[in-house]
């Protein structure tokens, strides 16, 4: 089998021209723009785009933003004061602290400081737990960004046996629950794989939705998937290239020659997963200006 190409690009440009039109409609019905409010801690690159693309499709909608630039010298109270400013100001609807924060801060600490009404990243522990229980929330917005794609090309997730290979608060955790509960259009049969699984590939051979989140450049290979799986693959990583001009290229956390000859369907990288994490955030961050999830 030669696998098709989901393509995340198109898909997100679908979705955020569907928010462009609701923030219009929102917007002509006599309520301000949507206002998200980014802050990003220290200078890391990888941060720093991702805080660009957030901003640059905050404009490409309608939706409003701002970004407080903090040094990575900045002190838990500081950050938390700032939050708290912004947590009682009605004018801001979203707040998203970009991770990576620097080793001195906890993360936990930080987004237990964001009202949780204005958390459009999902990661505060009362929507996460809202998410547990299979209660309408704010959803992280790569696992959801996941499933918008699944809902596109109409690929089954009901009663499939999904694999996710990572267990990170931010992408595995969020999507194996996702998956596994019955109200946010998962109902799949799922397995958490992380670090301590032993054999992994006696887990991944027998998937048949695989989502792989671990940060390892090419760790999956076409011997670790069986003929037909469906494959989503959320790295994106940097590794040495001589013949490309910045001395880099980008690979995902499969080996996507091997693994593409035996799937049905996989995400490219760059190109699949990225886009729609984006997408998801101004999906997000119109909800809370509605107060869809928080009606007051
Ligand atoms: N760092 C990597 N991914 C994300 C994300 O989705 N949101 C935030 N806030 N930080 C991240």
């Amino acid at each position: 089998m030669s696998a098709k190409l989901i393509d995340g690009k198109y898909v997100a440009e679908l979705t955020r021209n569907q928010v462009r039109e609701d923030v219009n409609h929102w917007v002509e019905s006599g309520n301000r723009r949507p206002f998200l409010q980014v802050i990003q801690v220290g200078t890391d690159p990888g941060s720093t785009t991702y805080v660009r693309s957030k901003t640059r499709a905050c404009e490409d909608v309608g939706i409003e933003t701002d970004t407080n630039r903090l040094p990575d010298t900045v002190s838990a109270k500081q950050l938390k004061d700032l939050i708290r400013t912004h947590n009682e100001n009605d004018g801001v609807d979203g707040i998203l602290v970009q991770l990576p924060l620097p080793a001195h801060l906890s993360s936990h600490d930080v987004i237990e400081s964001i009202d949780y009404r204005k958390d459009v990243d999902g990661f505060h522990p009362m929507n996460v737990g809202r998410l547990a229980v299979d209660q309408p929330t704010f959803r992280s917005c790569t696992p959801a960004g996941i499933f918008e794609l699944f809902k596109h090309y109409s690929i089954p997730v009901k009663s499939k046996h999904a694999v996710v290979v990572g267990a990170s608060n931010i992408v595995g955790s969020p999507m194996a629950i996702m998956l596994s509960r019955e109200n946010t259009s998962g109902k799949a049969t799922t397995t958490i794989c992380h670090k301590f699984t032993k054999d992994l590939t006696q887990h991944t051979i027998s998937a048949d939705l695989l989502v792989v989140a671990a940060g390892q450049p090419e760790m999956i290979r076409g011997e670790m998937v069986k003929e037909g799986v469906v494959v989503i693959d959320v790295g994106i990583n940097r590794v040495a290239d001589e013949t490309s001009e910045k001395g880099y290229k980008l690979v995902g956390d499969c080996h996507f020659e091997s693994v593409s000859e035996k799937a049905s369907w996989i995400t490219p990288v760059p190109g699949g997963v990225g886009p729609m994490t984006v997408a998801m955030l101004m999906k997000n961050t119109l909800l809370a200006a509605k107060k869809s999830i928080y009606p007051e």
